[in-house]
């Protein structure tokens, strides 16, 4: 499985729904991820599905910039990184805490 290049950013690959290329965890794993998404995906009450298996990592200290056009799910996906919106599908991991079964250490 192809590795996404660092400083690789999710694309819209069509517009609504943000995606990105499948994990491989024996290939993409570095240890001092403070952020790890891993498989998630986001679809709305009325059934719109807004994130589509995201999968990525943000280092301790680095600057990340996650672009897309309008509507693509930014905002969603930066929703459920916080906590602010549940993921259908997947988990987010903060400092090595899930953000959902760990919710008060990850918001430490
Ligand atoms: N609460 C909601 N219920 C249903 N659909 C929603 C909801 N919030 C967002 N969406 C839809 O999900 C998709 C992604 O929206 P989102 O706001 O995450 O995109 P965005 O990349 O932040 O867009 P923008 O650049 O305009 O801020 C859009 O099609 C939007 O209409
Ligand atoms: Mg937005």
């Amino acid at each position: 499985m192809a590795v996404p290049p660092r400083g690789w950013a999710p694309q819209a690959d069509n517009v609504g729904v943000l995606s990105s290329p499948a994990f491989s965890p024996a290939e993409d794993n570095p240890p001092d991820a403070i952020v790890r998404v891993r498989g998630v995906s986001k679809t709305y009450a009325g059934g719109f599905q807004a994130l589509k298996n995201v999968n990525l990592d943000i280092r301790r200290g680095e600057i990340f910039a996650l672009l897309g056009p309008n509507g693509a799910g930014k905002t969603t996906l930066i929703s459920v990184i916080c906590g602010m919106t549940n993921a259908t599908q997947g988990t987010v991991i903060a400092d090595g805490f899930d953000t959902v079964r760990d919710y008060l250490l990850a918001a430490v």
